[in-house]
């Protein structure tokens, strides 16, 4: 794959390129601070189809009668792409987990979401309260430096008993990154042999992000 295949000649990996093995949270964070405000425009000519995979599979697991009830929680919100495209769908109820301030600033502009938290998941911290969510979604964010293995806890710990956990993320990184080969699906697997969640999809998605599979997990908490 050409490094250099967006529309505008971005790099595919122009956040990626940024972190190295001892990029701590907070210097994340301040990445994501520096390029908060070209996030949209690059992540559009990478044709970053994530967030609209994910607001399509929300909505064929809630039918449309219960979208203005059902509380969403969109983790790792960015910009929030995702609330957009879930808003679009009719979806109303729609909060936000996102630790950078530049990223909530655009988020906030969006005007799609209720409540905001701006906090890191996996690192042990959790402001929001247990048992509170129909669906959790993370889109985007599980890749090299950012949300760790444990973070999937945080999210099991949030969703209401019968809510959903949805993950999608880039299928190479799930084969390949460091933190997640071999580790993630054994530990969501773990979950699931101690009746903590049940799998209800995995599969694989084409055009996710610059052409490339995504892979879509969607999980219900027991
Ligand atoms: C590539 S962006 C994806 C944003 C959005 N979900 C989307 O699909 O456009 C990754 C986001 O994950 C956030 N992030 C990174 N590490 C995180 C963590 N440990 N907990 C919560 N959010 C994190 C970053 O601040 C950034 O906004």
């Amino acid at each position: 794959m050409d490094k250099r295949s967006g529309k505008d000649g971005v790099s595919v990996d122009w956040i990626l390129d940024l972190i190295n093995p001892g990029t701590s949270p907070s210097q994340l964070t301040h990445i994501y601070d520096q390029i908060c405000t070209k996030y949209d425009k690059n992540a559009a000519s990478l044709n970053y189809e994530g967030p609209a995979i994910a607001a399509e599979e929300i909505a064929r697991m809630i039918p449309e009668e219960q979208r203005q009830q059902v509380r969403v929680l969109d983790v790792a919100a960015g910009t929030g792409w995702v609330g957009s495209q879930l808003h679009q769908k009719g979806f109303t109820n729609i909060d936000a987990v996102e630790p950078s301030g530049g990223m909530m600033n655009i988020l906030n502009n969006t005007g799609v979401y209720t409540r905001k938290y701006q906090e890191f998941i996996g690192f042990g911290q959790c402001t929001v309260a247990k048992d509170s969510y129909d669906v959790v979604v993370v889109c985007g964010s599980l890749c090299r430096g950012h949300i760790p293995v444990e973070g999937i806890n945080y999210m099991i710990q949030v969703a209401k008993p019968g809510g959903l956990v949805v993950i999608l993320m880039r299928k190479e990184c799930l084969l390949t990154a460091e933190e997640y080969k071999d580790k993630l699906e054994a530990h969501m697997d773990h979950l699931q042999k101690t009746n903590v969640w049940q799998k209800e999809v995995k599969k694989t998605v084409a055009n996710y992000f610059c052409g490339k599979e995504g892979t879509v997990f969607i999980y219900r908490v027991l």
